[in-house]
């Protein structure tokens, strides 16, 4: 099976430290695919690379069968690549409503008031959709920065979902939750249609196991296994590295 997402023997050097040192990664369509390890392990780096976000030493990013590892984050973002970060990024003047609007027609200008009435509907209507689908509807009209952390994550899932992606980027989507929001978020992924391949940074092996299909672990910058979830879970080199210390 072809992958829809590859990054090739990706290096990412800071100074003396290889935060990324040759790493491969395959995420297939409408794939669950998880990438767990220890803090500083390099995930959030790998997830800045496949964004566009941070520009490697070394290596390649692949998507849909296009090499994109020239183009920066917009211009990934509208060939199906979104994400949401490690803290929230939400614009907070703007209601929770305005931010997934404003998400969702990311080639058009931010303003909203300056798109045809039609498309501007259109934007709304799927905008209440998104927001329903979250558990957020009855704080659409709720300025952003209002919200609780854990509404702000998942208004942030709302808005990368507006930009229709392929393949959504997590990172540690459960991070400052409550037990109910965290239950909530894992039913918003597990709905997601198979249309959307999701790659998840997560330090909760729980969820890893819950939702993924796919598992790569990553160590001091390298990939240390990848597997299915039996697999990862059953693995001594894994057992050994959570050993050493995982949060
Ligand atoms: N901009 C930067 N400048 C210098 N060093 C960096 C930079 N970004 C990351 N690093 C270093 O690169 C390594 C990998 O960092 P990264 O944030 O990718 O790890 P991580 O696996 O996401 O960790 P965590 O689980 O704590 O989020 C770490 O040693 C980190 O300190
Ligand atoms: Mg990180």
């Amino acid at each position: 099976m072809t992958c829809l997402l590859s990054a090739e023997e990706v290096t990412v050097r800071y100074g003396s430290l290889a935060a990324l040192d040759g790493v491969d990664l395959c995420v297939h369509d409408g794939q669950r695919h998880a990438l767990i390890g220890p803090n500083g392990a390099g995930k959030t780096t790998l997830l800045n690379v496949i964004a566009g976000a941070t520009k490697p030493q070394r290596g390649t990013v692949r998507f849909a069968g296009r090499n994109v590892s020239r183009l920066g984050p917009a211009a990934r973002a509208r060939r199906g690549i979104n994400r949401i970060h490690q803290r929230p990024a939400v614009f907070p003047t703007l209601t929770a409503t305005e931010n997934v609007v404003v998400a969702a027609l990311p080639r058009v200008t931010a303003d909203p008031g300056w798109w045809p009435g039609r498309r501007r509907r259109a934007a709304r209507h799927r905008a209440g959709a998104l927001l329903e689908q979250l558990g957020l509807a009855d704080l659409a009209t709720v300025p952003a920065g209002h919200l609780a952390h854990g509404q702000r994550r998942q208004l942030e899932i709302a808005m990368a979902l507006a930009g229709r992606p392929r393949l959504l980027l997590l990172d540690e989507p459960a991070a400052g939750l409550s037990a109910v929001e965290v239950g909530r978020l894992v039913e918003v992924l597990q709905a997601l249609p198979r249309a959307v391949a999701v790659l998840l940074v997560e330090h909760r092996l729980d969820l890893v196991y819950a939702l993924s299909d796919a598992v790569s672990v990553l160590r001091d910058g390298q990939t240390l296994a990848a597997g299915t979830p039996d697999e990862i879970r059953t693995s001594p080199l894994v057992r050994q590295a959570y050993a050493d210390g995982v949060a």
